[in-house]
């Protein structure tokens, strides 16, 4: 295994940080290896948030589903998929752009979170833990206001980044899944009741498949955060669903 591939095995989320904070020289080394990652088009089409002020790390903490850790990080980044700054550009050249729809902000988002790995490669290379905050797609109303999002903007992802506490370098990283469970060859595959049972064979713990599939199931995808994520991307699409010409 070489050092990279080494390194990307061995990084797992941090959610605890020592009080030490990060330097300016790895602060910009993160931010400069987000903007190196591959981009569509070399668009760079997002908006890296960079949160200090401490009143908005404690209110995403809170609108984030209540994870008072996003307070303590010593860096926050929000990447945002950003697809109005090209109609800037454009307007700025006197085109009339037609409104951005849905394609382009999934492009804008993929974009935006390839930048975001490149940021928690960077961070782990330097000894930074990081962790991702799915959460920050919640709550459309009070984000676009905390962080003065205009129409266009999406907050794809929130990385919190700070130097791990001991306990969390000897944490055990969460398990994987085989290979063969993953990757499919030239076409997708649905899985057989056998493949998918032998899946999660000595995951389950003392509980059964079925037991431990519901409380699963309760937990995050019937939860009110990913219910509330998906009414939220409701909101942002209202604007990525209207047809015309950008005013
Ligand atoms: C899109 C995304 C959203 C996530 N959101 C959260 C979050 O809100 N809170 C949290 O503690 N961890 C969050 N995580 C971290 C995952 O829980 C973590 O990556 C996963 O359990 C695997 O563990 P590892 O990163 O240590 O390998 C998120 C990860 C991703 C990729």
């Amino acid at each position: 295994m070489n050092d990279i591939i080494k390194a990307l095995h061995e990084r797992k989320s941090v959610r605890v940080f020592t009080e030490e904070a990060i330097a300016e020289e790895d602060r910009e080394a993160i931010l400069n290896a987000s903007l190196q990652a591959p981009s569509a088009g070399c668009q760079l089409l997002y908006t890296i948030l960079d949160i200090t002020d401490q009143n908005k790390k404690e209110k995403l903490a809170q609108l984030c589903d209540h994870q008072p850790f996003i307070a303590r990080a010593k860096l926050v980044l929000i990447f945002c998929a950003d697809c109005k700054k090209w109609l800037s550009f454009y307007k700025e050249a006197g085109l009339a752009p037609r409104k951005p729809g849905p394609g382009d902000l999934l492009l804008a988002a993929e974009d935006a979170v390839i930048a975001a790995q490149n940021a928690v490669t960077a961070a782990e290379s330097l000894g930074i833990g990081s962790c991702y905050i799915g959460d920050v797609m919640e709550h459309a109303e009070e984000m676009k206001e905390l962080l003065s999002l205009p129409a266009y903007v999406y907050p794809a992802c929130m990385l919190v980044f700070g130097h791990p506490a001991r306990q969390q370098k000897e944490r055990k990283k969460p398990e994987r899944f085989a290979l063969s469970d993953i990757v499919c060859e030239n076409a997708y595959q649905e899985k057989s009741s056998a493949e998918i049972r032998a899946m999660f064979e000595g995951r389950t713990g003392a509980q059964s498949y079925e037991a431990w599939m519901e409380a699963f199931w309760m937990r995050k995808y019937e939860s009110e955060f990913s219910n509330e994520m998906n009414r939220s991307m409701e909101v942002y699409l209202e604007d990525f669903r209207k047809e015309g010409r950008v005013p």
